[in-house]
């Protein structure tokens, strides 16, 4: 096992980032999908949290066939720093950005006819072909065609010059639930719209519509393409929903305790004095806060691990460190590691107790973290 560490000034607060396991998790859902269908990594916000650019090579080396970003910037990046695989822009892109699109090679989400027209003036003017995906609403209410209405604007779409139409997309609303009927309505309103594009090339074109919740529950939505990000990072996009595809979490969020005090029986705690102690009380102040994702709905509902124990989150989470009775744990001294996602002995706190405490979601407490802690790679 080695580490490649962007934490250069050894910050007592940081991302691990498990890249073998990302390894592992890809070739397992690869294994999954079999090889007619291809794995679309979603690798937007910053790779959920855990690098987009690190992400990318080691998902492109274990059976990913191309990449999913949400914005132009993400595309941008990844392309200067080498990636030169297909890169997708997931969503609409406005008017005016065309031109990077093109430059950039990227890959877009068309949604109306007009931005059609203008990126295929640009490619044109680059002489280039840009590559595009239309997008259909089946059901999400978000972005896309109305199916009703996408015949004809696909076809106005297919007479654009330097414009390749490569594949059709649309996106489930609910794919998580026990009951699959919206789901699978919306697989077969695709279906429909998919068998009257026949003045499109069939055989090459690329169907989408699964996510990670998709390709757990629901193998009718494979078609010839899914789109997997959660599952990539070893996080289920809940907790009722089959576990058929192993995987491990990547991310792991560490800490150490930076400054140990004792206090009276009586004593306020942080910001707001909304904790009050019931006895004498040793408290660890840990050095990181909301800035750095940890969510602020955590002030007296969270938990870490230190020494194997778990030590309650009391007062409010700050923006930059937040306090945790630690009276319990015996042994207890500055420096000591503190585990606030992952293992620590038997014990293991995940992003999905992180998302429940909080009351959000496991994809908002990753894809939040690591705008300013630094990451550590586990190659
Ligand atoms: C358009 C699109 N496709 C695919 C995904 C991947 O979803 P998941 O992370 O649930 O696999 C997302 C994520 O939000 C998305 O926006």
């Amino acid at each position: 096992m080695s580490k490649t560490c962007e934490n250069r000034f050894k910050r007592p607060a940081f991302l691990e980032v498990d890249l073998k396991r990302l390894a592992l998790n890809t070739k397992n859902i690869k294994k999954t999908l079999g090889p007619e269908v291809e794995l679309l990594a979603v690798v937007k916000a910053d790779g959920y949290g855990h690098g987009a650019y690190e992400v990318s090579k080691v998902v492109l080396e274990n059976g990913a066939g191309s990449l999913g970003v949400a914005i132009l910037e993400e595309g941008i990046e990844l392309r200067e720093k080498g990636i030169k695989s297909p890169i997708l822009i997931l969503y609409p892109e406005f008017y005016g950005r065309e031109k990077m699109i093109v430059e950039y090679d990227l890959e877009s989400t068309i949604t109306d006819f007009e931005f059609a027209r203008m990126l295929s003036l640009e490619a044109k003017k680059q002489k280039k072909t840009s590559e595009v995906f239309l997008k259909i609403d089946t059901g999400m209410g978000r972005y896309g065609f109305f199916a009703e209405k996408s015949y004809e604007f696909f076809k106005k779409i297919k007479e654009l010059e330097n414009i390749k139409i490569k594949g059709i997309l649309s996106q489930l609303s609910e794919a998580e639930g026990e009951d699959k009927k919206s789901a699978l309505k919306q697989i077969n309103k695709f279906k429909e719209v998919l068998k009257r594009l026949e003045f499109l090339n069939q055989r090459d074109l690329i169907k989408s519509i699964a996510n990670s919740a998709a390709v757990l529950n629901l193998s009718e939505s494979y078609f010839n393409q899914v789109r997997v990000g959660l599952l990539l990072y070893g996080v289920y996009p809940s907790e009722e929903l089959s576990k058929s595809i192993r995987v491990e979490p990547v991310m792991s969020l560490e800490s150490k305790i930076m400054f140990l005090k004792e206090v009276e029986k009586g004593s306020f705690i942080g910001y707001g004095r909304t904790f009050f102690t019931k006895r004498k009380t040793k408290v660890a102040t840990i050095p990181l806060g909301y800035a750095d994702g940890y969510p602020r709905l955590l002030s007296n509902k969270g938990e870490v691990l230190i020494r194997g124990k778990k030590a309650p989150v009391i007062g409010r989470v700050c923006m930059d460190a937040f306090m945790v009775d630690v009276t319990d744990i015996l042994g207890v001294k500055i420096g000591d590691e503190v585990t606030l996602i992952g293992k620590n002995g038997e014990e293991e706190i995940t992003a999905c107790d992180l998302a429940f405490w909080s009351s959000t979601i496991n994809y908002e407490i990753i894809s939040r973290m690591g705008k300013r802690l630094p990451k550590v790679y586990i190659n």
